[in-house]
């Protein structure tokens, strides 16, 4: 097949992914994408460096042995262990920290930036590094549990309390700008906003849809038909899990089908 018409491979830990996929898809409606929600192993937030990049090492050679022409790492705690995805393939491999860092320095005026992530996420310091190199005060909150919030299907006026005591720790931080440096946190969109009022937020989905623009162009890898791309989406949890949880997800895709990754 032509290298072009191959698809993208995108992955996360669960659901959060596909807020990226999203704007992925809403840019490129006649790439064909295969979309991985390792949910057998989600949360990656609270494991080890080690575990999250061996995580990373066996869906992107997943992916890879689905011929895709390039990897989506659609999860800020994956995309932490980027190089080890890097150093399977020569193809493009796609990190959400950068393109998403970039966005929210473009934003700030007072030099401070909120960034909300995972506990591992965090602990990296990837986000920290990255902001402090631009001059940006990082103001870093560990949210983990919003994440098996967000799995476990929960909405509704108990997750604004949750919410809203969360970002009593950082509400006088002074930040104008917050990063959602988890790809599930921007699901939480309504909450973040009613809880900090005025404070801009970048989520990760755009800033990533657009180096993959760039990346797809640099390496003349854009499918060029004309006709909407197929998007297929696979779990390694419970089927019935996924499909309940992906409701809202409102592009059209295959039935969620589940695969094994060791
Ligand atoms: N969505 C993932 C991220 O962007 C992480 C969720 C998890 O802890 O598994 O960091």
């Amino acid at each position: 097949m032509c290298e072009r018409k191959q698809p993208i491979g995108v992955f996360d830990s669960g659901i959060g992914g596909l807020t990226v996929l999203e704007q992925l898809i809403k840019k490129f409606p006649n790439e064909n994408f295969i979309y991985v929600a390792d949910q057998g192993s989600c949360p990656y937030g609270t494991k080890s460096p080690c575990e999250i990049a061996e995580r990373v090492e066996s869906i992107t050679s997943f992916l890879l042995a689905r011929n895709v022409k390039a990897v989506v790492i659609a999860c800020n705690t994956a995309s932490v262990h980027i190089e080890r995805a890097k150093s399977l393939t020569s193809k493009p491999v796609i990190g959400m920290i950068e393109p998403t860092c970039e966005r929210a320095v473009q934003l700030t005026e007072n030099k401070k930036i909120a960034v909300l992530a995972t506990a591992a996420t965090i602990e990296s310091r990837a986000y920290q590094k990255l902001l402090e190199k631009s001059g940006i005060t990082p103001v870093p909150l560990a949210c983990g549990e919003f994440v098996e919030l967000l799995e476990s299907g929960f909405c509704g006026l108990s997750v604004e309390d949750i919410v809203r005591n969360k970002l009593r720790q950082i509400e006088n931080a002074g930040m104008d700008v917050l990063i959602y440096g988890c790809t599930h946190f921007s699901l939480l969109e309504p909450q973040v906003t009613k809880a900090l009022g005025g404070v801009k937020c970048v989520a990760c989905g755009q800033p990533a849809a657009e180096l993959l623009e760039k990346v797809l162009n640099e390496n003349r890898l854009e499918n060029t038909v004309n006709s909407k791309g197929k998007v297929e989406l696979y779990t390694t949890g419970s089927v019935i899990k996924a499909a309940e949880t992906m409701k809202w997800f409102s592009c059209p895709h295959a039935p969620v089908r589940h695969i094994e990754i060791e």
